[in-house]
């Protein structure tokens, strides 16, 4: 399925180009692509358990991966968040799981105690996906959608989303992307269910619920990004079973986030299904049951988001006409979601 031997592959693993800021990055880490990072650590990520073996070396996984063993995060996590940083001198903090992070967003793996989080800042001067990212949170919490949770935290003088990493030594997250690589593409519905139909032979227990569930926050939170790298599923590295659907992670692109206009609220969009990207009142319509969802489980979210905007706008300077917008925003997708389920 992973076409590991090829070198596409493997460049694939690095930071990609379209990263926010990247040539700033490159820059205080001094070094001139990406590529450079990929044998510095291995090749380890904390997302999966590939890494590159140097055939004279004895070295053992356990004694590396970044699961169990300490790196250095603070000089990678200021050349890639803060907005003043100093060029890295120290090569020990190039061996971090960074090398070969994904997505357009500036990251940063860190560890607190025993765990790794993944801090997340916002796309060039935008400041609400943190934000986005914790209001996906509340609503899969009040739904009991099986979800990643984030936080919101703030690095200097900026906020920035913080969520524990949710792969373990023995599992590995597969994207959609990379299972759809062996299967044909038709229209998006057919999509859907070929992809559906893969993951319940696999034996993924209630896999349709599932991607249904993140469909409906998608509607919610009017999620633009649900491309085949923001969902897939969790394989145990041991075994190579499929344990289940990745948790919903990476919400960030929502409630017209690219759209936002000062003199309206914007109340259509498009969001992803597959490789089609649709109105989110026609993706919707992939839940069968959506008498399943009681909404009544959202009273407050609004008011909730509302507060939370409300309690960092001394940092982010988000206006309170913005603050307004994205709630009635919010606010009349649930309804929208609302009318579905009564009618
Ligand atoms: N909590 C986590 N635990 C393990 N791996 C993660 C976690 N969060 C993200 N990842 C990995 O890092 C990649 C990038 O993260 P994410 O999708 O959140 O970033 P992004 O910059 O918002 O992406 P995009 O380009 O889709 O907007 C994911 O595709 C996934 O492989
Ligand atoms: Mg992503």
């Amino acid at each position: 399925m992973i076409h590991l031997l090829e070198p596409k592959w493997f460049q694939g693993r690095g930071i990609p180009s379209w990263r926010d800021k990247l040539d700033l990055l490159l820059h205080r880490l001094n070094i001139s692509a990406p590529s450079e990072l990929l044998d510095k650590a291995f090749g380890l990520s904390l997302s999966d358990q590939y890494w590159l073996k140097p055939f004279d070396n004895d070295i053992k996984y356990d004694d590396i991966n970044f699961f169990d063993n300490y790196f250095d995060y603070t000089e990678f996590m200021e050349a890639s968040l803060s907005k003043n940083s100093k060029t890295i001198t120290n090569e020990k903090s190039l061996k971090t799981p960074n090398n070969t992070t994904d997505g357009m967003l500036k990251k940063a793996w860190i560890i607190e105690g025993n765990t790794r989080y993944l801090l997340k800042g916002g796309y060039k001067n935008e400041i609400l996906q943190p934000f986005n990212e914790v209001l996906a949170s509340i609503i899969c919490e009040r739904l009991g959608f099986n979800h990643v949770t984030y936080f919101i935290d703030t690095y200097k003088d900026m906020v920035v989303s913080k969520c524990p990493c949710f792969i373990t030594k023995d599992t590995e997250l597969i994207t959609a992307y990379q299972i759809k690589n062996n299967m044909n593409r038709h229209d998006s519905i057919e999509d859907y269910e070929e992809y559906i139909k893969l993951l319940e032979n696999q034996g993924i227990e209630d896999a349709r619920i599932k991607i249904e569930n993140m469909y409906i926050l998608d509607f919610l939170i009017m999620n633009e990004d649900r491309h085949l790298n923001n969902f897939g599923i969790i394989r145990d590295v041991n075994t190579l079973k499929w344990l289940d659907i990745a948790p919903i992670f990476d919400n960030g692109q929502s409630l017209n986030i690219q759209d936002y206009n000062d003199e309206e609220v914007m109340i259509s969009g498009h969001g992803h299904l597959f490789y089609e990207i649709k109105p989110f009142d026609e993706i919707i319509k992939v839940v069968k049951n959506i008498k399943r969802i009681d909404i009544s489980k959202l009273d407050g979210v609004v008011e909730e988001f509302d507060d939370l905007l409300h309690k960092y706008q001394h940092i982010t300077n988000m206006s309170d006409r913005r603050i307004n917008k994205l709630c009635i925003l919010l606010n009349s997708q649930i309804n929208k979601l609302k009318k579905l389920i009564n009618n």
